[in-house]
C-alpha cells in the first residue's frame, strides 16, 4: 500500500516568543501537577517551576491540559454553509477548548472520495483548530456500494462512517470491515436500524405515547450494535459505535470489550444530560438522532463513561438553521450544538452528578482517549518538553449559564439555555497559537 500523503502542518506558533502559562495545575495522562509551561513555535519546550518568557499569561487557580479532541463534529461545509462553515465551527470549537475535530461527511457533497477530503482539509488549514476529517463508507452515504476507502485513506482519513445513517446492508458492511482492516482504518457506526425507526421523531415510551409522536425504540439502535459487533468478530476490523444512547447499547459494548475485541464507543453531551421529557413542548431543540432516552438510559450512559466503558465524550455538533428547527417537531431535522457546552456539561453533570467522576477521567475522555481512538497523534499528548503545544487552561471554579445565543456557531440550536453550569474555557493554545485569550477568540 502507497505511503500517506503528507499534507502540510497548519501554522504554528512564533518561534522567537515564549509564550508562559504561570502557575497553573497540569493535568494531563500522566497526573497532576503544579508546573508552568513554556511554549515556542509549536512545541512545549519547558515544564516546570518558575519559568519565565517575554509573552506571560497568568492561569493560576486554573487547569493547564491537552486541548480537547472532538470525534464527531458536523461542520457542514461542503454545502450548508448557511448553518456552519469550517471556519465558524472550528471558532466554536476553540472556545470550547478543543484542539481538534474530526469532521463528519454528510455533507453536499459527501465527504466520499479524495477531492472532497482534500477540500475541507484545506479550508481546515486556515481554520480555528486542527481540522481532521472521516470519510463516507459508502458512495454518497446512500448504503448501495463501497466508497473509495483507499484513496481517502492515502489523504490520513483513519474513521469511516456514514453518520447520519447507519450501513443497513449487512453484506456491504461485512466488506467495509473486511476492506477497512486491509488499510488498517477504524469502522465507526451511527446505529439505527432504519425499518425500526422510519418515520419516527423520538425514543418510543411513555414520552411518545403521550405527545403521540412517532417513536423508535432503544432497539433500533441495539440490533445495529448486536450485528456489528458479531461482524467485527467475524472480520477482525477496528470498530467505533457513535453517539451511544441507552442502557441495552453499554451492556453489549462492555460485553464485546470484556471479551478482547478492539472496539471503542463514543456518548455524546446531551445523552447523560437531557432525557426524552425535554419533548414535552414539541420544541424541535430537543430533537436528535438517536433521540433523547429516558432516565434509566441517561444513568447507564453516565456511569459507562465513569467506568471506561464508553472512553470518549463526542459532542454530535449539529447546527440546524432556525427556520429548519421551528418546523413542527416531525419535520424538523435533527440535532443540536456542543462544542461550547461539553465540558461545562461533563463536568457539572458527571464530576458533580451521581457519577462522581474525577475531573482527570472527565479529560481523558475529551482528550486523550478520543485522541488515540482517532489517531491523531499531535493531540491529547502529555504536558512535557517536546510536546506538540495543542493545549486548553479551564477555570474549574467559574460557573455560568448557558444562554440562546448559539456562540460562534452560525445556528442557535441549543438545548441547554438557562442551565447553570461549571468550569470555563479561558485560553486555548492551537500548534503553539493562541486561538482563545482570556474566552475570546483570536481570529
Ligand atoms: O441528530 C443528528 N444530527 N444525528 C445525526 O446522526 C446527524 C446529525 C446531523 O447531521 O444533523
Ligand atoms: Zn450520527
Amino acid at each position: 500500500m502507497s505511503e500517506p500523503v503528507q499534507l502540510p502542518l497548519r501554522p504554528g506558533g512564533d518561534e522567537d516568543v515564549d509564550l508562559v502559562l504561570r502557575g497553573g495545575t497540569v493535568i494531563d495522562s500522566s497526573g497532576e501537577r503544579r508546573a508552568d509551561v513554556v511554549i515556542r513555535g509549536r512545541d512545549v519546550v519547558a515544564v516546570g517551576e518558575d519559568l519565565s518568557g517575554n509573552d506571560v499569561i497568568d492561569v493560576s487557580g486554573c487547569i493547564v491540559a491537552p486541548g480537547l479532541v472532538d470525534l464527531h463534529t458536523h461542520l457542514r461545509q461542503p454545502g450548508k454553509e448557511e448553518a456552519e462553515t469550517i471556519e465558524s465551527g472550528s471558532r466554536a470549537a476553540a472556545l470550547g477548548g478543543y484542539t481538534a475535530v474530526l469532521a463528519m461527511p454528510n455533507t453536499t457533497p459527501a465527504i466520499d472520495c479524495a477531492a472532497v477530503v482534500r477540500e475541507v482539509l484545506e479550508l481546515g488549514r486556515s481554520a480555528c483548530c486542527d481540522v481532521h476529517t472521516s470519510g463516507a463508507i459508502t458512495v454518497d452515504r446512500a448504503g448501495d456500494r463501497l466508497a473509495p476507502l483507499a484513496e481517502m485513506a492515502a489523504l490520513g482519513v483513519k474513521l469511516f462512517t456514514d453518520d447520519g445513517a447507519g450501513v443497513q446492508d449487512d453484506l456491504l458492511m461485512r466488506r467495509a470491515m473486511e476492506y477497512g482492516r486491509g488499510l488498517g482504518v477504524t469502522l465507526a457506526q451511527h446505529c439505527e436500524v432504519a425499518s425500526l425507526s422510519a418515520g419516527t421523531c423520538m425514543h418510543e415510551g411513555e414520552w411518545s405515547a403521550r405527545l403521540g409522536l412517532p417513536g423508535q425504540p432503544a432497539e433500533a439502535e441495539e440490533l445495529m450494535v448486536m450485528r456489528d459487533i458479531a461482524l467485527g468478530r467475524l472480520t477482525g476490523a477496528r470498530l467505533h459505535f457513535l453517539h451511544m444512547s441507552t442502557a441495552g447499547s453499554v451492556a453489549l459494548i462492555a460485553a464485546a470489550r470484556a471479551s478482547g475485541m478492539d472496539l471503542t464507543a463514543e456518548a455524546a453531551p446531551h445523552h447523560f444530560t437531557l432525557t426524552d421529557a425535554c419533548c414535552a413542548d414539541y420544541d424541535a431543540t430537543f430533537k436528535v438522532h438517536p433521540p433523547l432516552r429516558g432516565e434509566a438510559d441517561v444513568a447507564a450512559i453516565s456511569r459507562a463513561l465513569a467506568d471506561n466503558t464508553i472512553s470518549a465524550i463526542a459532542t454530535d455538533h449539529a447546527p440546524h438553521c432556525p427556520e429548519d428547527k421551528e418546523l413542527p417537531f416531525e419535520q424538523a431535522p435533527p440535532g443540536m450544538l456542543g462544542l461550547e457546552y461539553a465540558l461545562a456539561l461533563a463536568i457539572t453533570q458527571l464530576v458533580d452528578g451521581p457519577a462522581s467522576m474525577s475531573l482527570a477521567d472527565v479529560l481523558a475522555r475529551l482528550s486523550w482517549q478520543p485522541a488515540a481512538i482517532a489517531r491523531m497523534e499531535r493531540h491529547g499528548r502529555p504536558v512535557a518538553p517536546g510536546s506538540p503545544a495543542n493545549l486548553c487552561v479551564i477555570d474549574p471554579h467559574h460557573t455560568w449559564t448557558i444562554d440562546d445565543s448559539g456562540g460562534a456557531s452560525r445556528s442557535r440550536n441549543v438545548p441547554y439555555v438557562g442551565r447553570e453550569v461549571r468550569g470555563r474555557v479561558r485560553h486555548t493554545v492551537c500548534e503553539g497559537v493562541v486561538t482563545v485569550r482570556n474566552g475570546e477568540a483570536q481570529q
